[in-house]
């Protein structure tokens, strides 16, 4: 098997998120990583990136030094994965894609839907990969979901209800700290908060397992916190361009939730529930039987889960294990681009650039209907409509 380039923009030493694309990238032995431009600080993210092992020419001080560099050799990086503050992503996301990269961007895609349609533009007409990293539609049970949806085991989708909601903002006597405050400030975090950080992975999976679109929501947006200007609580009514009525809640203030992502998906022959917390255990409650248990690892799951399951029934597989199925399918997605061949349709299954910009419309439209005491808005990014 051809093992692929793998390089990384942000995810420096004590960063949150880029532990877990290291190892989701290398799990499988799918990606070398080669090359990164880690941190802010240019000698510190030099520093970081030999220790993890790059060579001292592929440790960059920054990443316009390292698109200068890779566009120059023959072993560029086959994938560059953006995990820098969300501000930057549009960016590096469009300079990236226009010289010629595959991209793994980080969610929020962009700050604005016009730049989400820009994205999705340049994607398109370079013909490069542009992935979002909505790295939880990764977990094996919740592509089983999507696999039982499809397949009609839950008949016609009637309800979803998804949630989001953590207490790690819930602290009034620490919401100063500069490394809190900051989420709060629309000139440092846009026009959303709690929703356009957290409210759109729930918003994606149900999505992504309901195989349908967001068309028009009605946000009650909060901040139980008086002294921030954005939300950190929102309730949003959707509904989906398949006839499904979706609800919404998600907050950072909710004391004694960790990461609380949760969806329930009911439909005319059975209800599904599964949640991040427990991600081995899938809930299913056919009409007029008694609940049952799906184990991920088990027999006779979907292809999609099985593909995305690595070790043996009853042993915890968690959070960088999902963003590796994520890996594995960009790195289907990508040799098969170099082969010139159909790739594995239980690969395809990779979050787009077009969930990166739908995701900007909904909070787009969250922000508006919040305003406007929960008046129904049209979700749908201009160039869907
Ligand atoms: P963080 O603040 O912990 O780390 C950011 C890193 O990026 C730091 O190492 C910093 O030095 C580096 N950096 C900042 N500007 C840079 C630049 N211009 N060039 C190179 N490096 C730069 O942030 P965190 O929490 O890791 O979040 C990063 C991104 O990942 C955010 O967009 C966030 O929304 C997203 N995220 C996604 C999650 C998911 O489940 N998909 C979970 C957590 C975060």
């Amino acid at each position: 098997m051809t093992k692929l380039n793998w390089g990384m923009i942000g995810g420096g030493e004590g960063s949150q998120i880029g532990p877990a694309h290291r190892l989701g990238s290398g799990l499988d032995g799918l990606f070398s990583f080669v090359a990164g431009a880690l941190d802010h600080r240019p000698e510190a993210g030099r520093d970081y990136g030999q220790r993890l092992g790059l060579a001292a020419d592929r440790s960059y001080g920054d990443w316009r030094e390292m698109l200068a560099g890779e566009k120059a050799r023959d072993d560029r990086v086959d994938l560059v994965t953006v995990a820098t503050p969300n501000a930057t992503h549009f960016e590096i996301t469009k300079a990236y894609l226009e010289a010629g990269f595959h991209v793994l961007c980080e969610k929020p895609m962009t700050m604005t839907v016009d730049e989400g349609e820009e994205i999705v533009k340049i994607a398109q007409a370079t013909g490069r990969i542009c992935a979002v990293n909505y790295g939880y539609s990764g977990y094996s049970l919740v592509r089983h979901m999507r696999a039982m949806v499809a397949r009609g085991d839950l008949g016609q989708i009637r309800l979803i209800k998804a949630e989001f909601s953590h207490g790690h903002h819930a602290d009034a006597a620490d919401a100063d700290n500069p490394r809190v405050r900051w989420r709060y400030d629309p000139a440092q975090a846009g026009v959303s908060a709690q929703f356009a950080d957290c409210g759109i992975h729930a918003l994606h999976m149900a999505g992504f397992v309901a195989n349908q679109t967001v068309t028009k929501l009605s946000a009650d947006t909060v901040s139980c916190i008086p002294s921030r200007v954005l939300e950190d609580d929102a309730m949003v009514n959707f509904r989906m361009s398949g006839g499904t009525v979706g609800r919404l809640w998600t907050s950072s203030v909710a004391i004694g939730r960790q990461h609380g992502l949760t969806l329930q998906v009911f439909g005319e022959k059975g209800g599904l529930r599964w949640s991040q917390e427990q991600p081995n255990q899938l809930f299913w409650m056919p009409l007029g039987q008694r609940l049952q248990v799906i184990e991920r690892g088990e027999a006779g799951l979907s292809p999609e889960a099985d593909r995305s399951s690595r070790v043996t029934i009853g042993h915890a597989e968690g959070m960088p294990l999902a963003f590796a199925n994520i890996y594995t399918d960009l790195s289907e997605a990508i040799l098969a681009r170099k082969q010139g061949r159909d790739m594995d349709p239980a690969a395809d299954l990779y979050p787009r650039a077009e969930d990166g910009l739908w995701s900007m419309a909904a909070v787009q439209a969250v922000a508006e209907s919040g305003k406007a005491d929960g008046k129904w808005v049209d979700a749908r990014p201009p160039m869907f409509r």
